[in-house]
């Protein structure tokens, strides 16, 4: 759970959040407790810290609207490689963090600094929003994924529902972080 990210949201959407859930059908559905092996059941303890609650910028300031959002969609956690569950130092947004995937192969996230070599440096805007709002089609249809093939793990469904400006409010903010330069191989078969 990205607690660092949500943590930093505005109090008000939070209440939203609580808002909705609320609205939502309750189903019975006993789960056993939660335990995790050595070290995770330590280290697990040491993660949630006091949230940070932010106001919500204005959309009108493109650039903190659009930092703003990218920490609520939680890109950062994916997208930074970590070590020992920690983000690695002057690797933030370069990709490579890995996902093993249950029908086999291991898929990498992408660098989304603007490195124009290894990164989006060379997307413009039109195609960063293309790149989400092509889930949005509604011809689009979930695939089947046979053994050792290709697939993400990213929510792109979920992120194409958000509004053009919202993803260009992204764009131009991503445009703004340090460019480092990691080439990832996005996908291998072990
Ligand atoms: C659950 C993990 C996860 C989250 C959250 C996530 N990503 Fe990704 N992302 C990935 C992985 C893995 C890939 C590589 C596979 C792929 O291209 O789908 C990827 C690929 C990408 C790509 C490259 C696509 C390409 O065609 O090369 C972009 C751009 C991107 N993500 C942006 C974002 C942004 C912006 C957010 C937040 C709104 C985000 N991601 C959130 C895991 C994630």
């Amino acid at each position: 759970m990205p607690h660092p990210s949500y943590g930093k949201s505005d109090r008000e959407d939070i209440y939203s959040l609580i808002a909705y859930i609320r609205s939502l059908t309750p189903i019975v559905n006993d789960l056993p407790e939660a335990s995790s092996d050595f070290p995770m059941n330590i280290i697990i303890n040491t993660i949630p810290k006091k949230a940070e609650f932010t106001t919500m910028p204005k959309k009108s300031d493109k650039l903190a609207y659009g930092k703003y959002l990218f920490t609520m969609a939680s890109c950062t956690d994916c997208h930074t490689k970590q070590e020992k569950g920690a983000p690695i130092e002057g690797m933030e947004l370069a990709g490579g963090f890995e996902f093993p995937l249950y029908t086999g192969g291991t898929v990498r996230s992408a660098n989304i600094t603007s490195d124009k070599a290894t990164g989006i440096g060379n997307w413009n805007e039109q195609a960063f929003v293309s790149r989400f709002k092509m889930y949005a089609d509604s011809a689009y249809k979930p695939q089947s994924i046979a053994r050792n093939q290709f697939n993400t793990v990213m929510p792109w469904l979920m992120y194409s529902r958000m509004e053009e400006e919202d993803l260009k409010a992204i764009y131009a903010y991503l445009q703004t972080v340090k460019a480092v330069n990691n080439e990832v191989v996005n996908f291998s078969v072990n």
